[in-house]
């Protein structure tokens, strides 16, 4: 979408701004996939040996592990899940397509009533900025489901991320963009961003889930509260005149993908930020290497008809004598993970600097073991940006907390042509950094220097640029991490590499690596690539092992959301452009099951008209699968018809071979929404 320098801030449109000279390898992809010839080319040959009983973590370890606490109920694990459903094939229909035996309902969609007075969502558009601060938000993306120890699979808390607006369905008559804006209007933007907590609960007798009126329920915003904690905290980078001493900010943006700690919190990931903002008075590195604006913010927050310097903050130009009496360093509040415990609706979300500032996709657990340190993966989703993991310093017990997530080592990913990798520690007292540093003639002053700047800091070691890291996950028994690289229009023929091998690459790949000796926290570990994405002629599943092309039932391009559940399904969502559904050959926005050991791949889901296929989490007993479509029918412009009525037309979900859902461009204005996915046997989703 464009009108207003409005950009569609999730299809990888944003001005990127990695102008490092790191290497890329254009002869790379020769030598790489030379191995081929050390292989068997029998995909299950090759499959087999990867996951050969010397490279498997104790079975028995990862079932009795304390990984997740409130995992009540898991399920035995099953290494070779076999996918017990007939695929979707491509489509579209302004409704959610399922295989036949499934059912879908819609759960919290934007708007819902959540907290306070409980306003009701008013269909055509006019809710207030104060009543959407007590509703669900919009643009629905990561999720994780807390269970509730006692009845784990009827009863949780889902924590929901809400990554943006779309500013012409979330008003009644469009949005107001000339200078001023209607503070209402930027009121209600700021508070449809940032995340939902909701209790959730299903009825013994209809099966039905449904929105508890609990003291759980909570809406944290684009000007929540929130505490620095970690190395950048009291440092001069953060001093604004809301917090002079550097301690506190306001407010997460742009919460793309998720995570969640072995502790029983949630962790919502800050991604596009940097938009939101204008400085008008020269970018500081830690501005200009994000792309913040010169002009105007986004959505020009920075205009509010109010003088409230919770408006005023979003111009970060220099305006007073020190940083203390303007907004100069407001973004240097965002691009941070942040710590909420859904349990406690009056605790003060926590920024944890040392895990790095970039554009965060999501932030993904491995499972930790007694004694050892958590290991905590994560992408930055921008054209050629980094891959990069944390290590507490603290070693995993029973008893700890997240502040074991102030202290730890930030490392960013290389991935060398031979198929080794090496994680390169942005760290100011490591001799090889400081040393990396000095070569490149650029100087830190302290480690809240190197975090603020972690992609400058990646720059200077040398990572890996890579083609758009989105969601991560990490095999609950082997450990191996898979992640999705979604495309990358920028990548010429001449600067692939072993693990970016395509130029320009459209359709994206989904990469995995393993770590030596199975210890996450190791700095050296061997990858490959699992899948090219793309068409029948354009695809494959384990290229170096000689995989066969995607099918008709599982073509897809421009992977983003992934999740392995309980019992080892690869679930895929896909985030394509308009453009990429309209006129190629995979459908609308989708989730595929694959199973990572055979390579099996099966289209499970379509979504309706424009939205994005993001987030999806079950319940315990995998019977109960969440999923999000994000911005069904986003328009760029009030009199454009609406291109999508779901899901208040009442169409929430069809089969193939039923009709398909046409949308009206006068009906119901579409809602990001949460749908549930069951099986009408009551069996485990995807088996
Ligand atoms: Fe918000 Fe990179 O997806
Ligand atoms: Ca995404
Ligand atoms: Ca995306």
């Amino acid at each position: 979408m464009s009108e207003n320098n409005l950009i569609d801030i999730d299809s990888g449109d944003e001005p990127m701004s990695n102008h490092s000279d790191n290497p890329h390898f254009s002869s790379i992809l020769e030598k790489r996939l030379s191995r081929r010839d050390m292989l068997t080319g029998s995909l299950t040959a090759a499959v087999a040996g990867m996951f050969g009983t010397s490279g498997l973590v104790n079975v028995a370890e990862a079932a009795t592990s304390s990984f997740l606490p409130p995992q009540v109920g898991k399920p035995p694990f099953a290494l070779n899940p076999s996918l017990g459903f007939i695929a979707v094939p491509p489509t579209r229909s302004d409704t959610a397509t399922v295989p036949a035996g499934y059912k879908v309902q819609t759960l919290a969609p934007w708007g819902t009533p959540l907290t306070g007075s409980y306003p009701a969502y008013k269909a055509d558009g006019s809710n207030t900025g104060e009543e959407q601060e007590q509703q669900v938000g919009s643009h629905h993306d990561g999720m994780h489901y807390f269970p509730m120890a006692n009845n784990p699979n009827a009863h949780g808390l889902l924590c929901v991320n809400h990554e943006y607006v779309d500013q012409y369905n979330l008003h009644a008559g469009g949005a107001i963009n000339s200078t001023p804006r209607p503070t209402d209007q930027v009121r209600k933007e700021i508070a449809a961003h940032g995340v939902s907590v909701i209790e959730v609960k299903k009825d013994a007798l209809t099966g039905e889930w449904d929105v508890v009126s609990g003291n759980y329920n909570r809406r944290i915003t684009g000007n929540t509260p929130m505490e620095i904690r970690g190395p950048v905290r009291g440092s001069d980078f953060v001093k604004t005149v809301y917090s002079p001493n550097g301690t506190m900010t306001r407010g997460t943006l742009n919460n793309c993908g998720h995570g969640y700690t072995p502790w029983g919190t949630y962790l919502t990931c800050e991604e596009n930020w940097a938009g939101y903002f204008v400085n008008r008075t020269g970018l500081p590195r830690e501005h200009a290497r994000y792309g913040v604006s010169t002009s105007n913010g986004r959505y020009r927050w920075e205009t509010a008809a109010s003088v409230e310097d919770h408006y005023l903050r979003f111009d970060a130009s220099i305006k007073a004598f020190d940083s203390t009496q303007d907004y100069r360093n407001e973004p240097n509040g965002q691009g941070w993970i942040v710590e909420i415990d859904p349990f406690n609706p009056n605790s003060v979300p926590k920024k944890r600097t040392a895990m790095g500032r970039f554009a965060h996709e999501g932030c993904w657990v491995a499972p930790p073991q007694l004694g050892q340190p958590v290991v905590f993966y994560s992408g930055d989703d921008s054209q050629n940006e980094y891959v990069y993991k944390f290590v507490t310093k603290a070693r995993y017990s029973k008893n700890v907390n997240g502040d074991i997530l102030d202290q730890g080592t930030l490392y960013v990913a290389r991935f060398n042509e031979d198929g080794s990798g090496e994680w390169l520690a942005l760290d100011i007292n490591s001799p090889a950094f400081q040393a990396a540093a000095l070569a490149k003639g650029v100087s830190f002053e302290d480690q809240a220097d190197v975090l603020i700047n972690t992609r400058l800091a990646a720059d200077v070691v040398g990572a890996t640029k890579m083609d758009r890291p989105e969601w991560g996950t990490v095999h609950p028994q082997t450990r191996e991490v898979y992640m999705t690289m979604t495309n990358n229009s920028s990548r010429s023929a001449g600067s692939i590499d072993a693990a970016n091998p395509r130029g320009p690459n459209p359709y994206g790949h989904i990469i995995r690596w393993r770590e030596q000796g199975n210890r996450s926290w190791a700095t050296k570990f061997e990858w490959d690539l699992f899948l090219l994405a793309g068409t029948q002629t354009d695809s494959q599943m384990l290229p170096e092992q000689g995989g066969p092309a995607l099918s008709q039932d599982s073509i897809h391009a421009s992977p983003d959301g992934l999740w392995m559940d309980q019992n080892g399904i690869l679930w895929i969502q896909t985030d394509m452009s308009g453009s990429q559904q309209l006129s190629g050959p995979f459908g609308a926005n989708q989730m595929l099951a694959a199973n990572p050991v055979t390579g099996e791949i099966k289209r499970f889901l379509v979504g309706p008209n424009d939205q994005e296929t993001t987030g999806v989490v079950s319940t315990p007993d995998g019977k109960n699968l969440f999923v999000n479509f994000q911005h069904p029918g986003d328009r760029s412009s009030a009199s454009a018809g609406f291109t999508s009525n779901w899901p208040d037309h009442g169409a929430v979900y069809r089969h193939p071979g039923d009709a398909a859902v046409v949308a009206n461009p006068s009906g119901a204005r579409p809602r990001s929404s949460t749908i549930v996915i069951t099986r009408e046997d009551g069996g485990v989703v995807g088996l």
